[in-house]
């Protein structure tokens, strides 16, 4: 069966990645490419409804980012968003032409309840706009279905054609009906059922790993990460001992960490491969001696982990394939997706060796996005801790820990974390939703400062901890968490009790940017 699919053409809006997971949360499969694709090729997929992002571009100067005429005659909906909308218009005969001022941010708005774009949201509501441009005429065959103080045509139809045009953001939270909006156009007016659900995922995708796997071997680098966990239980499913998964264990991971993967996927666990844990503690903390430059860091662990466990794989031998946890935003950001290419400045440990011997690459959470990566994982029964896992970099602790790595100092990271993330859980769970403040990342990390204290009697000259605990949602910009001072307070008091070496303890309030989320 083919999926039902709608495309998303990017054409460099910084919410495209947004409106694709919108789409899918009307359960239909959803992909981004970018606006220079060609029609034949978008059409050869099938889609039953195209979206047109947002842009930076004035769609009437020369070079912006533009489509064909023939893209609205292709007998499938069409939906404008932004500048998507304005570009509909300008290519169908409509104009477009500069505001006399940029509109944005919250605006009221007042539809046209009887347009099916608009069933179920109210006559009178919330719209966020984000634009310099504005539609001033409308092609032949449009009218307007919307409007709002400053913008008469701030949402426009051809019912016939279904073609529409929404000159804001429906993508974003600040739209409160904006979900409602992307599901009439997705399920009602593209006439989709929404089979895109993660436990059909999950079977289609064994059934199809089975089949090419056949009988062959399956090399898996394992993290202990969501995505790589996830990978493991799915390959785990598909083809139980034909998979070796090898953990390279290198000292610098949360505490306990270690022995909770083991737990999960070594041999007293419930998933059915071979797990191979190596620890290689000694080795990355012996060729981080000395070592203080936060890149030289990251560049050791790097090659190290790669030497490691190509040294493992070659125990092993021959594999058929290597499986590798990529998923959607990967390939959206490294440019193979749609247009607004971020490139990642990082890069996780574990990427893919180069000389691993190997026929071929599986990727089967490509198409996934985070959140629906963590589904696939409840639904493979992996342990809640484990699927909601935040976000951990790949040189692990070393990047927490300023300046040189040492055996004490990774002790010490370790124990203030653990208290950290502790009472942050005992405050959550005390509460009966999710507080405002919950960070989407937060740890301890050891500054390289010492400073004069005093415990009991004594004079102490000991370290200095900084808590850090952000909110964000994309990780590329953040705030600093506004954690309850009474939470703060525990876990400074614990800490100062609990951790031998550490007597003052700092919250990082600095944003980011300028900050970055970690220190190093
Ligand atoms: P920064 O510190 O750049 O971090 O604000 C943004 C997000 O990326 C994670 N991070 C890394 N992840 N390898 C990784 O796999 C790395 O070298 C690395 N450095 C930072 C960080 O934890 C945050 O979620």
């Amino acid at each position: 069966m083919s999926e039902e699919k709608i495309i998303v053409i990017d054409f460099g809006g910084q919410y495209n990645q947004l409106v694709a997971r919108r789409v899918r949360e009307c359960n239909v499969y959803c992909e981004i490419v970018s606006y220079k694709t060609p029609i034949s090729k978008i059409m050869a997929q099938s889609p039953r409804g195209l979206i047109l992002t947002g842009g930076p571009s004035s769609c009437y100067e020369e070079g912006a980012a533009s489509c064909e005429k023939a893209l609205f005659e292709c007998g499938i909906p069409v939906l404008g968003l932004c500048y998507g909308a304005q570009l509909m218009q300008h290519v169908l005969g409509g104009k477009v032409e500069r505001a006399a001022m940029r509109e944005y941010g919250h605006t009221e708005l007042s539809v046209d309840t009887l347009s099916p774009l608009f069933k179920d949201v109210p006559q009178e509501t919330e719209c966020f706009m984000s634009h310099f441009d504005h539609i001033t005429a409308l092609a032949e065959g449009f009218k307007t279905i919307a409007h709002t103080k400053n913008c008469p045509f701030a949402a426009v139809a051809d019912d016939d054609r279904k073609l529409y045009g929404l000159q804001f953001h429906p993508e974003v939270l600040h739209t409160p009906y904006g979900k409602t909006m992307i599901k009439n156009f997705v399920r009602n007016i593209c006439d989709t059922k929404g089979t895109w659900e993660m436990g059909a995922f999950v079977e289609r995708t064994i059934n199809s790993l089975r089949e090419r796997i056949g009988e062959k071997k399956v090399l898996l680098a394992l993290s202990g990460g969501v995505d790589s966990s996830v990978l493991a239980a799915l390959l785990s499913r598909a083809v139980g001992k034909q998979l070796t998964c090898v953990f390279v264990d290198h000292g610098l991971l949360r505490k306990n960490e270690g022995d909770e993967v083991e737990a999960v996927f070594g041999p007293s666990g419930s998933f059915d491969l071979n797990f191979i844990r190596v620890d290689a503690k000694e080795r990355f903390l012996r060729d981080l001696s000395g070592v203080t430059e936060p890149e030289q860091k990251r560049k050791i662990i790097g090659r190290d982990f790669i030497e490691v466990f190509e040294e493992e794989a070659k125990k092993i031998g021959t594999v058929d394939f290597f499986a590798q946890g990529t998923i959607y935003p990967d390939v959206v950001e490294s440019g193979l997706g749609g247009e607004s290419a971020v490139i990642k400045s990082h890069h996780n440990v574990g990427g893919l060796p180069d000389h691993v011997d190997f026929k071929e690459l599986i990727e089967p959470l490509r198409n996934l996005f985070k959140d629906e990566v963590r589904e696939v994982g409840r639904k493979l029964s992996i342990p809640e801790e484990l699927v909601s896992r935040q976000p951990f970099p790949g040189p692990g602790l070393s990047v927490r820990i300023m300046g040189e790595v040492t055996e004490e100092k990774v002790r010490i990271v370790q124990d203030c974390d653990f208290i950290f993330r502790d009472e942050i859980r005992k405050a959550v769970e005390a509460l009966e939703e999710r507080p405002s403040w919950m960070p989407d990342q937060y740890f301890a990390a050891l500054t390289n400062m010492r400073s004069v204290g005093v415990m009991g009697d004594e004079r102490t000259y000991d370290n200095a901890i900084a808590l850090r605990a952000v909110i964000t949602s994309d990780f590329m910009t953040a705030e600093s968490a506004e954690i309850p001072y009474e939470v703060l307070h525990t876990v400074m008091n614990r800490i100062i009790n609990e951790v031998r070496g550490v007597n003052r303890v700092f919250y990082d309030l600095t944003s980011k940017p300028p900050g970055t989320i970690e220190m190093e």
